[in-house]
């Protein structure tokens, strides 16, 4: 396949045809799936390692359907049962999973955890989230997007308002590699990663997309067809999430604030969502469509990237 043995570590290790042909893909797995109630077996006889040192739903249940409908197999690996979570090497652990497995994802703290899981692994490894990017979730909404806004993704604005978290820096890498316009809005001191925004910067010069920061919430949604928030404390902040919501509040996704964007906007969330925080309860139900569509999506995107660097 096209991305055949890559990691899939960061969106910006991808070039443009590259995203674009996963989003195809994604939706060529997608209309099979739904019209045609089929997944070709792509991946029969594979089997997919799936380490989560944080929780997840979405990433693990997404990846290990995924998995057994392109015909191969998911084991759930939870770090309180891995020889990893009481101290064994991540380079002696690569080595070992990559003898028994032909694909490994994983949700991690540290970046840098994953990169090392790369270097040592002779197999695909995929980034199920780090404390500084979400690629498949990214992905997944991209495709989202080209489903309700169309396919030309370069005349599209969309805005992300909130912290400048691992959502707001894998924005950032996706716009770059789409052409798309992106202004995201966090607090001064809870901007995007400062090697995100050098690196989307000159990723954006060789697509047109432009890509923009402000501390204002109103000035990043005027006229955006597309918002997207996240919550305001991720997991591993648990401890700060009473003093995020005050830093925060300016910057929830309500009615007043959407009143800016175009008429016909659409919200986006990755979930899970924290209503009365990052998202009114209102704005959420009145895009239930989209938000739940865009998590069916991981799946068919998941399955994309599955077939691509396994297959
Ligand atoms: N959006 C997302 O990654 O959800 P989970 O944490 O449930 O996997
Ligand atoms: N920013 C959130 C995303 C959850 C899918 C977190 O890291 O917890």
């Amino acid at each position: 396949m096209f991305l055949s043995g890559r990691d899939i570590l960061s969106i910006h290790d991808l070039d443009p045809e590259e995203v674009n042909s996963l989003l195809d893909f994604a939706q060529d797995l997608k209309s099979d799936y739904i019209h045609g109630g089929f997944t070709p077996d792509f991946l029969k006889g594979q089997t997919l390692g799936m380490i989560f040192e944080k929780s997840s739903t979405r990433t693990r249940v997404s990846f290990e359907v995924g998995m057994y409908q392109l015909g191969g197999t998911a084991l759930f690996l939870s770090n309180r049962d891995l020889q990893l979570g009481r101290g064994e090497p991540i380079k002696d652990t690569a080595r070992v999973l990559s003898r028994y497995l032909n694909g490994i994802m994983i949700r991690t703290f540290g970046h840098d955890r994953l990169v090392e899981f790369a270097k040592y692994a002779s197999i695909p490894i995929i980034n199920g989230l780090s404390d500084l990017l979400h690629p498949c979730q990214v992905l997944t909404d991209l495709l989202t997007i080209r489903e309700f806004k169309g396919k030309h993704l370069h005349n599209l604005k969309m805005a992300y308002v909130g912290d400048g978290n691992n959502m707001a820096n894998s924005y950032l890498y996706g716009a770059a590699k789409v052409g798309m316009t992106l202004t995201v809005a966090t607090p001064k001191s809870y901007k995007p990663n400062a090697k995100v925004l050098r690196q989307s910067a000159a990723d954006a010069k060789l697509t047109g997309a432009k890509l923009n920061w402000t501390e204002d919430p109103i000035e990043a949604v005027k006229d955006a067809d597309i918002v997207a928030t996240d919550t305001w404390a991720s997991m591993g902040q648990e401890d700060e999430h009473e003093a995020r919501k005050k830093i925060f509040a300016p910057y929830q996704v309500n009615k007043e604030l959407l009143s800016h964007a175009d008429k016909r906007v659409i919200v986006m969330h990755c979930l899970p969502a924290y209503r009365g925080e990052e998202i009114t309860e209102d704005v959420f139900e009145d895009n239930a469509e989209i938000i739940f569509e865009e998590a069916e999506n991981r799946l068919h995107m998941q399955k994309a990237i599955l077939s691509a660097v396994m297959g």
